[in-house]
């Protein structure tokens, strides 16, 4: 199967490439990586340009502005990349005939009863929640076979080192405290195992939306005194806050989280748990040599 995957040198499509294997093709836009092709996403013309030429019979796309609190001061900015940027790439899908995967979020709920399944009814927050919400609604317009993949809390190895858990690893390491915030929920998600799991997705007829993410529910706290259990850090340094006390710039859906129902009666692939996770990133590290 010709797949491509647009949006391929970010986090979660670092790891679609190591599940689909160095047959697909990917893209980058600021991140530049020998075996992949530039694109930006807003530019429609070139998004046809390069769809026409790959001829793909899947496209997966993780491309995203998702920067929570950025998109909160740059509405317009968010908006030309979340939903019309995401918009250009549906159409090109749709004039090749490819399937197409579009990654979504659970920030498209307000966070007051989660985990949330793939009925709940919307009601984003933020200026992110919004336009993935409302790129998620023209996807399913433009294109009639489409799969929303929402996921939330994806951690793992990354080279940006942005996720949750690279970030208190690395101040962790350095001495520093984090202040996890202890009213936010969520299932914290192993990036491979999504990886392997959208793989597997790939070999089915699955259409709509579905809900791929870890299967625990659990606040930021508890999860991040398993990370220091894990990785052998110091619980010491945590130093847990309120979402009020944190004054993050957009506001977040505190009990957000998805409910993985749907998608472990559809899967093979075992949605692992955070410690098995953590456990498994932490043998990637070593291997690598990022961790002794
Ligand atoms: N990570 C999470 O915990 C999480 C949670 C919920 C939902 N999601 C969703 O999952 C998806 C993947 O997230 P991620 O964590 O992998 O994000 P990421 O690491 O920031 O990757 C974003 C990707 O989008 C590309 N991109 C950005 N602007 C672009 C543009 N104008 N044209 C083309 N490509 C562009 C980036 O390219 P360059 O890096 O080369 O510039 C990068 O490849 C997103 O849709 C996000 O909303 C993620």
């Amino acid at each position: 199967m010709r797949v491509l995957i647009v949006g391929a040198s970010g986090f979660v499509g670092t790891a679609l490439r190591g599940a689909f294997g160095p047959t697909c093709s990917g893209t980058y836009f600021q991140h530049a990586e020998p075996d992949l092709l530039p694109l930006d996403i807003r530019d429609r013309q070139a998004v046809e340009g390069l769809v026409g030429e790959i001829q793909p019979q899947l496209i997966i796309h993780p491309a995203a502005q998702p920067h929570v609190d950025w998109c909160e001061d740059h509405v317009d900015e968010s908006y030309a990349v979340n939903v019309a940027g995401t918009l250009n790439v549906a159409h090109a899908a749709r004039a090749v005939g490819a399937r197409y995967f579009f990654f979504s979020t659970d920030y498209v709920f307000d966070g007051a009863a989660g985990p949330y399944g793939e009925q709940a009814s919307p009601r984003p927050l933020n200026v992110y929640g919004r336009h993935k919400l409302e790129a998620e609604q023209r996807v399913a317009e433009v294109l009639p076979d489409h799969l929303i993949i929402r996921v939330c809390g994806v951690y793992g190895w990354e080279k940006q080192a942005k996720n949750y858990v690279m970030g208190l690893l690395a101040r962790s390491r350095r001495g520093e405290k984090t202040t996890p915030p202890s009213d936010q929920w969520g299932n914290p998600t192993y990036a491979d195992n999504l990886a392997e799991a959208v793989c597997e997705l790939a070999t089915l007829p699955a259409s709509g939306v579905l809900h791929v993410v870890g299967p625990e529910y659990l606040d930021r706290v508890r999860f991040s005194r398993l990370i220091c259990e894990v990785f052998d850090l110091d619980p010491a340094l945590l130093q847990p806050k309120t979402t009020a006390e944190l004054y993050q710039r957009a506001a977040r859906p505190l009990r957000g989280g998805l409910d993985t129902t749907k998608a472990r009666s559809l899967l093979k692939t075992r949605l692992i748990s955070p410690r098995e996770g953590l456990q498994r990133m932490r043998q990637r590290l070593q291997a690598e040599g990022i961790l002794p």
